[in-house]
């Protein structure tokens, strides 16, 4: 029956209205139920055919039908504009004497800035720089590195352990000598500067994830006056042209013989201070001769080759380049002490 046509179509064609969500499909829908080829015009059109007695109601439903839909995409149609979902009118417009949003460029980290300073330093000088694994094995961090499980140096470089596998977070930036001697053999020269963790009772000193800058080199005929010139050029150009360098002999499992490397202290020169702690020395890095068995690990002859590797701590060098107090300020997240560099 026309009627029941008339009706279901009001249904449909008030729920389609309802959920326009912008002009455009307001208008759409228009056309498709009251434009001259839509739905209830075509129904419209064929009142003249019913029987007589049945055009009058028919007509006025149909007529009443109309009516309330174009109402309906009136109220919409308003209530759209208002809401600011009508297509481009009086009503938007861009205010072009708004001063733009404040560009905020970010800025290095200071231990970043040092990292890249190394970097610099260590190119000139021919050393590949080169990234490694954070999580690493056991092998390449300790038993490559003449650690094996029951050496007590493993109780001074504790870490957090992947359960059930043998992977650690590195504790150290060393477990790369083995990785690059394998990789690119003898001759080689790389520095690695990187994130290093340590289950640490965390001080002023100590925290449970620093950075280290490791560098090694593996050549003909490499001894200590090697080592004591690099180091010496890179001091030299970290802290200025009057800084020396003193060695002092320490116990590392893979270089034979091992040190601890001292410069100058920068702000005072060597008289005494606050930084130095009176003793006119900063201890920055841990060195010496890659031992016999770590080439061997890495697939060098140590009969035809050797070697001399280094750590710095680099965290450390940024304390003391920028004379901050407390290691635990870098990973702290505090915008007040990273804005300050
Ligand atoms: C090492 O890690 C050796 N791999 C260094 C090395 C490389 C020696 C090559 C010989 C040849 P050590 O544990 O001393 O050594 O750490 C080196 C530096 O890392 C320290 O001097 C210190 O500056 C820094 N460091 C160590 N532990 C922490 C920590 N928990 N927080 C901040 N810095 C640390």
């Amino acid at each position: 029956m026309l009627q029941d046509q008339l009706q279901q179509l009001k249904i449909r064609a008030l729920e389609e209205i309802r959920k326009a969500s912008d002009q455009n499909q307001l208008r759409d829908l228009e056309i498709k139920y009251l434009g001259r080829k839509g739905e209830l015009t075509k129904i419209l059109r064929t009142v003249g055919e019913l029987p007589e007695a049945e055009r009058g109601p028919a007509g006025n439903l149909a007529n009443q039908v109309k009516q309330v839909l174009a109402s309906e995409i009136g109220r919409v149609k308003k209530s759209l504009g208002e809401k600011g979902g009508g297509i481009a009118d009086e009503k938007e417009w861009i205010d072009i004497t708004v001063s733009k949003m404040k560009d905020s460029l970010g800025h290095l980290n200071p231990v970043s800035k040092v990292q890249y300073e190394l970097e610099d330093i260590f190119s000139s000088m021919g050393f590949m720089v080169l990234d490694g694994p954070e999580l690493e094995s056991e092998y390449y961090n300790f038993e490559a590195l003449n650690i094996p499980s029951w050496h007590p140096a493993r109780d001074m470089q504790d870490t957090f352990y992947v359960e059930g596998e043998k992977l650690l977070m590195r504790t150290q930036t060393s477990p790369m000598q083995v990785r690059t001697m394998e990789k690119y053999g003898a001759p080689l020269r790389a520095v690695v500067p990187g994130r290093c963790f340590r289950n640490e009772a965390t001080d002023a000193r100590h925290e449970h994830t620093f950075y280290q800058l490791e560098g090694f080199m593996v050549d003909k005929n490499v001894s200590f006056s090697n080592l004591k010139a690099i180091l010496e050029v890179t001091a030299q150009k970290l802290y200025g042209k009057d800084t020396r360098v003193r060695l002092r002999p320490k116990y590392f499992p893979f270089v034979e013989p091992g040190v601890n490397g001292e410069v100058t202290c920068f702000l005072c020169h060597g008289k005494g201070c606050r930084v130095c702690k009176k003793t006119g020395w900063l201890e920055i890095f841990g060195a010496g001769l890659i031992h016999p068995s770590v080439l061997k690990a890495g697939g060098i002859n140590p009969e035809k080759w050797s070697g001399l590797a280094f750590g710095f701590g680099l965290t450390r060098l940024a304390m003391l380049k920028y004379g901050i107090d407390d290691v635990r300020l870098f990973c702290g997240g505090d915008l007040r002490f990273l804005n300050q560099f």
